[in-house]
């Protein structure tokens, strides 16, 4: 979701749709995770896109984008056509949902059946797959007519229109294959599935059950229904999927400070719980903190599901501590601990990693499906000499005590800013996606802005005042090129690139949020706010970004090596419809695919459903603009950005 819903005045939307910043970026001159800084060779072979901003979205020459998926569309057989007039809950629940953000691609395997999920994984299949989609938040004033701008959609929205909200937040798993005529939908697929905030989900690890997470409805504290804010997210060796839960504050309603218990009233501010948040809770009334004041504390988790079971209960995993989870993504060697890296997108708060207690052992699934409930996680500490350290958050250890309030594990992993910041982690510039380079073995923070950072509070991982255009740190965990220790309790880092424009014409402006790449960036190359990352089978990054339009441009994909002469030297190679970010980059195990999620096309200004910016990607007068998943492929069917 973009900074705008990081607002006050419009986290009643969630966090989605981000407020732009330029990146130009900036490549770091430090020797980096790459073998040597000589071989780099020019294996981004596409031609490089402009900057422009209208109505359409942009690949370059040689290169074709399908439309796969839109909100709205059916995901089972025998479904009429979308009519967003008559649009019900139950219908909702039937089609694909909107804002779409993470994808994973799942291959099938046709030798396994349900289940079976390593098994299918492990296929590597890029012609059948389950397309597995977040569906973070909806904006009513472009969804439905009759709503005068975003407020009054927000405040003033009926309870037939929540209800077919909250059926379009979510998942989808959609089963697809690749035919003669591109990627198609298959409508039968007995895999087809949506998640909504209605779907019974169990609650695991070491805070289920916790009084802190009993309600009304359910004294257990192990039973929620539903997930909201599902920005990013990441997939595991076994088969499952996990999805995050972030801008989940929004979605409730009420005065954090009409709370008695103070810790609980500074839980709910953190979260930008507030009175004049969006109206869910007069209608569902689980969503007013003044009814229900634990019901937030069963959001802000990372859930997982196994989608090749399609009766599977999804889990909330309290392992991973509750935040404003960008995503948690996996680093599985055979025979070793699991790692997790992920992120608290928001500003000034943490990078984490988890560590499993068991190994990981290929094949073993009744094993292997604890691997996130039973371990450690951590804060990331980036110290200025270029060190780091993981601090663990553990109760009864450090600060961590009775003596500042917290009774148990539970707590800390309920309140796990507040651990965090007690522990001396570094706060950050918003830490989106964290993800690794399976080619070098190096993670990558990507941090998408801070305009709260201020000239007293720079460190040498959030070095920028004001810092408009984000930028990307790279973690260098011990051990040789490609074999690297993720368990390891220290690391190093470096500055990979800062967002900018190289060659802005103030000087002022370029030292400040201008690129130092070692390589030439052509006018293009520069962006602002990288938000998701994916790498390709060769090990170059894909950054997403949110935020380009407030320097003029579109959002989109930026391509790069992670190491030699072009480390850090960006190509611009997808640009969205104005309005829109760009989430989810996903590629297909052959990397002859690309997959994109469009978000919140034609949002800003006074764009409404009776009156919107343009209608993307139908430009059908009785249709209005949809969020969708993009595949994209080279003409000669070669791999995306060889
Ligand atoms: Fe939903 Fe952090 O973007
Ligand atoms: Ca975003
Ligand atoms: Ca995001």
């Amino acid at each position: 979701m973009s900074d705008d819903l990081k607002s006050p005045a419009r986290r009643t939307l969630f966090k989605a749709f981000g407020a732009a910043t330029a990146a130009g970026a900036a490549a770091s001159l430090l020797p980096g995770c790459g073998k040597s800084e000589k071989g780099a060779k020019e294996n981004l072979g596409f031609a490089e896109i402009p900057h422009t901003l209208d109505d359409q979205h942009h690949v370059p020459e040689d290169y074709r984008a399908d439309v796969l998926l839109r909100w709205g569309d059916p995901i089972v057989a025998g479904a009429t056509p979308f009519d967003p007039q008559t649009l019900t809950a139950a219908e909702q629940e039937r089609r694909f949902g909107y804002n779409n953000d993470f994808i994973a691609f799942m291959p099938l395997n046709g030798q396994a059946g349900p289940g079976e999920g390593e098994r299918h994984c492990k296929s590597r299949n890029s012609e059948r797959g389950l397309l597995c989609v977040n569906h973070e938040y909806t904006q009513p004033h472009l969804m439905f007519s009759g709503y005068s701008d975003e407020y009054s959609a927000t405040r003033g929205v009926s309870a037939a229109h929540v209800a077919v909200e909250q059926a379009a937040c979510g998942h989808a798993i959609v089963e697809i294959e690749k035919t003669a005529a591109g990627w198609q939908p298959v409508l039968d697929s007995p895999y087809n599935r949506r998640i909504t905030l209605n779907t019974a989900m169990d609650i695991v690890g070491p805070a289920a059950g916790d009084s802190r997470l009993q309600t009304a409805a359910d004294p257990s504290g192990t039973r929620v229904f539903g997930t909201v804010g599902n920005c990013a997210g990441g997939k595991t060796p076994w088969g499952t999927v996990l999805i995050a839960e972030e801008g989940f504050g929004g979605a409730f309603q009420g005065d954090p400070d009409d709370i008695a218990d103070p810790i609980e009233s500074v839980n709910h501010h953190t979260f930008d719980i507030a009175p004049d948040n969006r109206n869910w809770g007069d209608h569902d009334r689980r969503f007013d903190i003044a009814v229900e004041p634990h019901e937030p504390n069963r959001f802000g988790w990372m859930v997982e599901y196994d989608p090749y079971d399609p009766n599977s209960i999804p889990r909330k995993l309290t392992n991973l501590g509750r935040f404003e989870h960008e995503g948690f993504t996996l680093v599985s060697k055979p025979n070793q601990p699991i790692v997790a890296y992920g992120g608290d997108d928001d500003e000034h708060q943490f990078v984490y990693r988890y560590v499993s207690r068991e190994k990981y052992r290929p094949g073993d699934y009744a094993r292997n499906r604890d691997l996130l409930t039973e371990g450690t996680l951590y804060a990331g500490q980036f110290n200025e000499d270029g060190s780091g350290r993981w601090l663990p958050l553990i109760f009864g250890e450090g600060p961590l005590t009775g003596a500042n309030g917290f009774r148990n594990q539970a707590d800390v992993l309920i309140d796990a800013r507040r651990a965090a910041t007690l522990l001396g982690a570094t706060p950050m510039d918003r830490p989106e996606d964290v993800e690794t380079n399976p080619v070098n073995d190096c993670t990558y923070v990507m941090l998408t802005k801070n305009k709260k950072r201020n000239a007293e509070d720079l460190n040498a991982a959030n070095p920028r005042p004001r810092n408009v255009m984000g930028h990307v740190l790279e973690i260098v965990p011990p051990g040789a090129y490609g074999r690297r220790d993720h368990a390891s309790d220290t690391f190093k880092w470096n500055t990979f690139l800062l967002g900018g424009n190289p060659n802005a014409e103030n000087p002022h402006e370029r030292g400040a949020y201008g690129q130092q790449a070692p390589g030439t960036i052509s006018a293009h190359g520069w962006f602002a706010n990288p938000d998701n990352v994916a790498f390709d089978p060769r090990g170059n990054m894909w950054v997403a970004t949110d935020g380009c339009e407030s320097f003029g441009f579109h959002d989109g994909l930026w391509a790069m090596a992670t190491e030699g002469e072009l480390r850090a030297a960006p190509k611009h190679f997808f640009g969205c419809p104005q309005g829109a970010e760009v989430c989810g980059p996903e590629f297909t195990p052959d990397g002859r695919t690309l997959f994109v999620a469009v978000q919140h096309p034609a949002s800003g200004g006074a764009s409404t459903f009776d009156n919107p910016m343009h209608r993307w990607p139908d430009n059908d007068p009785a249709l209005p603009p949809r969020p969708s998943v993009l595949a994209i492929y080279r003409r000669d069917g070669g791999e995306v950005g060889s």
